[in-house]
């Protein structure tokens, strides 16, 4: 069940009945997705290990693939992605369709729940972008097993590259400053709140969409708070070897950038 808090929780009350609620990914939210756009020096760092391994990239939980799919294609590489949004592979299409057909025959989207999908399909690098490991942490037997598919899927020297935050803890209450945005072309506004371990140990993102028109939106995302200790758990369950970690700085936030080796590098 959707969980909001302060402004987010007054304004369902007032809107009583009147507001759609729906997932962080899906129907008007897919839209206001690309608003809120990656990190540049991180979206490198992927690119800049691709170069290392090869050209075959699968991205698990690739959203509307505007901030790395596309640019990836862009750079040269054969992308596939495995999304579950219905809403957001119509976002990706609809980005897909303007591109020039150079581009567009690298990139290829998958609908499908990461932890159903079977592929006999080999790729240099598998990346997990956009802190979306802590949506697949819940269960943490799940994840292992997932770790171990994608270590299956990688080619001998393959990487499997995914990033988190490491500001957030899991022993005290936080709310983030309240963040907005307006979009004059397409005509609305959002207003979004982070709120740490209101719910233990989850980070649960509130996010309000009003269009021109005066139709309202609400949507919550609830993200597992992962922690070095926690991935490393994980990483020595599996046969993955960590190969680098890099930190990256955005004001208050910080994010370890992980990459994992399918071999050992000498
Ligand atoms: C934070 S967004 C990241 C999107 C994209 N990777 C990016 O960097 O822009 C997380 C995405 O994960 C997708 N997702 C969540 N659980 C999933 C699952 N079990 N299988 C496939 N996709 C999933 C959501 O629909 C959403 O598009």
């Amino acid at each position: 069940m959707n969980k909001y808090y302060g402004f987010f929780d007054g304004i369902k009350n007032l809107y009583d009945g009147k507001i759609i609620e729906c997932g962080l990914y899906d129907d008007i939210f897919s839209n206001v997705y690309n608003a809120l756009a990656g990190n540049e020096e991180i979206k490198e760092l992927y690119a800049e290990n691709g170069f290392c391994v090869g050209k075959n990239i699968l991205e698990i939980a690739a959203g509307d693939g505007s901030n790395y799919m596309i640019p990836l294609a862009q750079k040269g590489f054969n992308v596939d992605g495995v999304e579950i949004s219905e809403s957001m592979i119509d976002r990706f299409n609809e980005n897909v369709s303007k591109l020039p057909q150079r581009i567009k025959k690298k990139l290829n989207m998958i609908q499908a729940d990461i932890f159903d999908y079977e592929t006999d399909k080999k790729y240099d690098l598998i990346t997990i972008p956009s802190t979306t490991i802590c949506l697949l942490s819940d269960d943490v037997e799940r994840l292992e097993n997932l770790f171990d598919k994608i270590y299956s899927w990688l080619t001998p020297n393959g990487r499997l590259m995914f990033d988190y935050r490491t500001d957030q803890v899991t022993e005290r209450l936080y709310a983030s400053n309240i963040l907005t945005n307006t979009n004059l072309e397409d005509k609305y506004y959002i207003v979004l709140q982070e709120f740490n371990n209101f719910v233990p140990e989850k980070s649960i993102v509130n996010m309000y969409v009003e269009k021109a028109d005066g139709s309202k939106y609400l949507a919550c995302s609830e993200k597992k708070i992962i922690t070095e200790k926690f991935v490393d758990s994980v990483i020595e369950k599996t046969c993955f070897k960590k190969h680098y970690t890099y930190h990256v700085k955005e004001g208050d936030i910080t994010i370890d950038v992980c990459v994992l080796n399918k071999e050992e590098v000498a």
